[in-house]
Order: structure tokens, then C-alpha cells, then sequence
């Protein structure tokens, strides 16, 4: 009794303390002075290795190179990948995560494309860990690069079939890994994705590879610019409410994360970030696996717009939205910033 109450008494007077800090023995500008007192004192920082540069690719047939809601994002053709692996060596990148935009002719209902040993993910995939194989290749698993109505999975008569989807997508990140990727991302929010995927992937040998499962994926506004990039936005029919979580659920993003970690992810990647840091601390207080966030297309395209407006200065504004992202429990972030930032980082060191 007589302990614990001690104890409740120090740790009291700890909080009194502390509570009781004034002016001017605490002066909290005294920490803030000078750059070199700022950065040792600073809890969060962004390097490279926070970083993952997602990288848009088309076919040679393709001449759509710039993408319109896409300030300064390309999308590349196989060969100018090249300059993307030296790019990225230079400067220290380590992860891409690639995303095709499938010629028009090549999508139907099924998205069979998918499928296809020589789509041209799998190329991209082929060609970059050739040349850069310490570079890790991140692939996203998912319908709708392939589909002619835009949607992550099968449609019929205006459902999205859950099972059926997931019998597909299995061998998506099957063939996917057997093309070289290190790492498949299903981002297409089906339930039960995860494990039917894991075992597929282990009974076929596969023991080393990576599942970052999109886990709290929210229907958003924010993808329109990627769906612009990746050529899915004008035949998109309806929306993904189906599937993706609703905005205005919390705790539904454990529920989720929690399925998909026991189902045999390696990483939880929430999404957006900016408008969901929330989110983000709430997965990374209850769970203990990494988070990723996704800095997506219209967070990136929003932020451009400002500083081609003038309001904003690009580095500083992409720095701090990075930072802030980290700062709510992200250990990476997927950002369309990647190589302007690692840039600006390696040009200041
Ligand atoms: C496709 C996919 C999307 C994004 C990543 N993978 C779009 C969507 O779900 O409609 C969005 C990325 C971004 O906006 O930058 N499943």
C-alpha cells in the first residue's frame, strides 16, 4: 500500500512538474535556434529509403507520354526504363512500383490481359530486374489495367464477384513473381485475397515473396488523376464503393488490416495519406507490422497545382507533406515526389 502509493505520488509529481514547466526557465525557442539544434532534436526525418517511386509504363505503341493531370509524372515505354534504373541508382532509390497502361484493344470484361506472360507489366518487370536486380519491384495485383469497364474485378450484371475475382488474381501474383517482381500489392480490396493468394504462392515455391496488402484502400476521389494516367477513367462505369472502404469509416481499416495480416501479409499500406493520416497512426498503434502509405495521384496533383499556381515552393511543400506522413506511422511512402525529392536530398547532402 504504503509503495504504491509512493509510486502514485512520484509519477504525480512527475506530470506536476512537468505541467508546471513556465517562463522563462522553459523557453521552447531555445530548441528551435538554429538549424544544427533542429535537426538533432528532430524525432522524424525523409530519406531515399522511405521512398517508393511509382512508375507508369505504356506501350511502344503508345505515344501518350505526358499525363495531363499529372504534372511532370510520365509514363515510360520498356525502353526508357533504362533512364528510370539509372535515375534511380543515382540516386538512391530503392523500390518502383509499376503500372501499366494497357493498350485499349487488349481490354475486355475478363481482363485476361492480366494473364498474359508478355502484358506488358511482366516486360517492364523482366527488363528492370535484369538490369538492376537489387532494385525491388513492386507490382500491383488487381483488375483494372485490363478490364473495359474500369473495375479491380469481375463484373456481372452490375456486382463485382468476389470468389470468381480471387481465382484470377491469385495467378496474377503468380505470374507477376515468376516475372521477376519481389513484391505483389493487391490493391483491388476483395476479402479473402490475401490467404488465397499466400498459399497459391506457396505451394508453388514461392516462400519469399513479399504481399504488401493494400489493407485500409478507401474509395476516393483522390485516384482520378492515376486513372487518367493508366487510361481506366473514361470507361470506368460506376464506382468502387462496393469494394474500397467507405470515408467515413475508422475502425473498419483494423478489421481489415488485422484479416489481412493474419491471412499472410508482410505490410499494411493505408490509402490516401494526407486526407487519412488518422488512419494511418490508428493501424500503426494497434497492430505491429509495417505501415505503408500511399501519397496517391490526386494529393500529388492537388499539391502541383498549387505550385504552378505560385502558392507553393515544390520541394519544401512535398517535404513536409512527406514528413507528416511519416510522422503519423508510415515506415514508407508510395509518392509520385520520389524522384524530385531524392534529387533535392542527395543535391543537399
Ligand atoms: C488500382 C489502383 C488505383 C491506385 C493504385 N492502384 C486506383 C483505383 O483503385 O481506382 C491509385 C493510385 C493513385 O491514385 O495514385 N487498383
Amino acid at each position: 500500500m504504503t509503495i504504491l502509493l509512493e509510486i502514485c505520488i512520484k509519477i504525480g509529481n512527475m506530470g506536476f512538474m512537468i505541467n508546471n514547466a513556465s517562463f522563462p526557465q522553459t523557453r521552447l525557442r531555445r530548441n528551435r535556434q538554429s538549424f544544427a539544434i533542429r535537426s538533432l532534436i528532430a524525432e522524424y526525418s525523409i530519406t531515399t529509403d522511405d521512398l517508393i517511386w511509382p512508375v507508369f509504363v505504356r506501350d511502344n505503341a503508345d505515344n501518350e507520354r505526358a499525363i495531363k493531370t499529372m504534372p511532370n509524372v510520365f509514363r515510360y515505354t520498356i525502353d526508357e526504363l533504362d533512364a528510370v534504373v539509372d535515375y534511380a541508382k543515382k540516386y538512391h532509390i530503392h523500390a518502383l512500383a509499376l503500372f501499366p497502361k494497357t493498350p485499349t484493344h487488349l481490354k475486355n470484361p475478363g481482363g485476361g490481359e492480366a494473364l498474359n506472360p508478355d502484358n506488358l507489366v511482366c516486360r517492364a518487370v523482366r527488363y528492370i530486374k535484369q538490369r538492376a536486380p537489387e532494385i525491388m519491384v513492386i507490382t500491383d495485383v488487381a483488375l483494372d489495367p485490363y478490364t473495359d469497364h474500369g473495375h479491380d474485378g469481375l463484373l456481372e450484371n452490375g456486382i463485382i464477384l468476389n470468389d470468381e475475382t480471387n481465382d484470377i488474381l491469385k495467378k496474377q501474383a503468380k505470374l507477376l513473381i515468376e516475372s521477376g517482381a519481389d513484391c505483389v500489392a493487391p490493391s483491388d480490396m476483395m476479402d479473402g485475397r490475401i490467404g488465397i493468394i499466400r498459399e497459391y504462392l506457396e505451394e508453388s515455391g514461392h516462400k519469399n515473396a513479399l504481399i504488401i496488402a493494400y489493407s485500409a484502400k478507401y474509395a476516393s476521389s483522390f485516384y482520378g488523376p492515376f486513372r487518367d494516367a493508366v487510361g481506366s477513367n473514361s470507361l470506368l462505369r460506376g464506382d468502387k464503393k462496393t469494394y474500397q472502404m467507405d470515408p467515413a469509416n475508422a475502425s473498419e481499416a483494423i478489421r481489415e488490416a488485422t484479416l489481412d495480416i493474419n491471412e499472410g501479409a508482410d505490410i499494411i499500406m493505408v490509402k490516401p495519406a494526407m486526407p487519412y493520416l488518422d488512419i494511418i497512426r490508428l493501424v500503426r498503434d494497434k497492430l505491429p507490422v509495417p505501415i505503408f502509405a500511399y501519397q496517391v495521384s490526386g494529393e500529388y496533383s492537388m499539391l502541383m497545382n498549387g505550385v504552378s499556381a505560385g502558392y507553393f515552393d515544390e520541394t519544401k511543400i512535398a517535404m513536409e507533406s512527406l514528413l507528416c506522413i511519416k510522422r503519423a506511422g508510415a515506415s514508407a511512402i508510395f509518392s509520385y515526389f520520389t524522384p524530385k525529392i531524392a534529387q533535392y536530398i542527395k543535391d543537399n547532402q
